[in-house]
């Protein structure tokens, strides 16, 4: 039986990549670690909690020797590292927290990995799941992203994470670590915590609240359902080439404006209100410092090597996710109001 360590399974991504492989591989044992920060929410897993392939750990990658000693205990076959500090706008104001859990972090789990893994590096694998902003912004539309895009990353986020990525290429390259690197653009779906534009959209269109655009909402992101990110994890950890980077992508670009009006149509339409009341709310405020202008992934390599393409295209994808918002109100509503901490945290403190 394989097991895997996943981390960061309790946020947005990592949840339904968590399910995926509890659910798809019962020969998998899966561990999920995850500090349960303010994005990390239990509740995103109620359907696979029992089931007997999983287990979950609380607790934090930038603690070394709590890291050291899961590895000794478990005896991992393979990684796929997700957990880090996801919300570039947080990376402005606390820049040093994404320094500690993306770059600190990663490279504690390397370390085990390597220690862990040192004479039988054969068969195990080292996931690294990272994020398109590395590669910086684009300006000609005619530009897509490509993996031999030269890193340029601009925002205390991007610039963490490229540093983990280079440190997985470094581990890969020095001490031959079975490691394998995607980087992805936006996602969106359920469970996508209400600090990122689209649920809180979403959020602040049910509750009558102004839907902030920064300024003039020409930015550009390029978007794809967190469940065929999923796949795409899946995918690349069984079939990617150790070493290798793979873009994934939806080739699906969009300006802000036109994602917060097409959100604010599909939700007048469900709410039954009139044509247009949802726009109302729209209200342009200060841009992001250093806000990168366009993203746009080239997702050829994973489609023609490995096979991935995206299962849904966008408008569907969209729908699909107002209708679990509205479906999953207490979801979020108990997000916002941090309630599912406080009820995580007295039922794991002091295991
Ligand atoms: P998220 O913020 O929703 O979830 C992050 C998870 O990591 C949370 O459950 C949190 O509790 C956990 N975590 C944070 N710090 C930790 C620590 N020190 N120790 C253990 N666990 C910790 O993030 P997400 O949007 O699901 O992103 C997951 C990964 O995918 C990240 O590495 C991110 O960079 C990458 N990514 C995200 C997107 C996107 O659009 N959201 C796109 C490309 C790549
Ligand atoms: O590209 C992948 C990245 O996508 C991931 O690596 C990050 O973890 C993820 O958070 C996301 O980053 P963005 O900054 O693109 O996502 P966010 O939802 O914060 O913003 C999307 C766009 O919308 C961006 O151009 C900023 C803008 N925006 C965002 C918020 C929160 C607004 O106009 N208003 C808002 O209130």
């Amino acid at each position: 039986m394989k097991k895997i360590l996943i981390t960061g399974g309790a946020g947005f991504i990592g949840s339904h990549v968590v399910r995926l492989f509890v659910t798809k591989y019962p020969q998998y044992q899966i561990v999920n670690l995850d500090k349960l920060t303010y994005a990390g929410n239990l509740a995103n897993l109620t359907d696979i909690e029992n089931a007997p392939n999983y287990t979950f750990v609380k607790g934090d990658i930038v603690d070394a020797d709590f890291i050291d000693n899961l590895f000794t205990e478990h005896q991992f076959d393979g990684v796929i590292h997700l957990a880090a500090e996801s919300h570039v706008d947080r990376s402005i104001t606390d820049p040093m927290a994404f320094v500690m859990t993306n770059v600190i972090g990663t490279c504690n789990l390397l370390n085990a990995a390597k220690t862990s893994w040192k004479d039988k590096m054969e068969g195990k694998r080292f996931y690294h799941v990272s994020t398109d902003e590395v590669y910086g912004e684009l300006h000609n539309p005619e530009e897509f992203f490509l993996e031999t895009t030269p890193y340029d990353p601009r925002s205390p986020y991007s610039a963490s994470k490229a540093s983990s990525d280079h440190f997985v290429r470094a581990y890969g390259s020095t001490y031959k670590l079975p490691v394998v690197i995607t980087n992805c653009s936006n996602n969106y779906g359920p469970n996508h915590f209400p600090e990122k534009l689209l649920p809180l959209i979403i959020h602040n269109i049910l509750h009558n609240k102004p839907l902030p655009v920064y300024g003039k909402g020409e930015n550009v992101r390029d978007w794809l359902f967190v469940v065929d990110h999923a796949r795409a994890i899946d995918t690349v950890f069984h079939d990617g080439k150790i070493g290798d980077t793979y873009n994934i992508g939806g080739f699906n670009e969009w300006k802000n404006i036109d994602i917060v009006m097409l959100v604010c149509k599909t939700m007048d339409e469900k709410l039954g209100r009139e044509a247009g009341t949802s726009e109302k709310l729209i209200t342009y405020v200060t841009d992001r410092a250093g806000h990168d202008l366009r993203y746009a992934i080239d997702a050829t390599k994973i489609m023609n090597e490995l096979g991935w393409k995206p299962s849904l295209q966008f408008e569907e994808g969209l729908e699909k996710t107002v209708d679990w918002f509205l479906n999953n109100q207490e979801w979020l509503d108990n997000v916002t109001s941090g309630n599912y901490q406080k009820y995580y945290t007295e039922m794991y403190t002091n295991r």
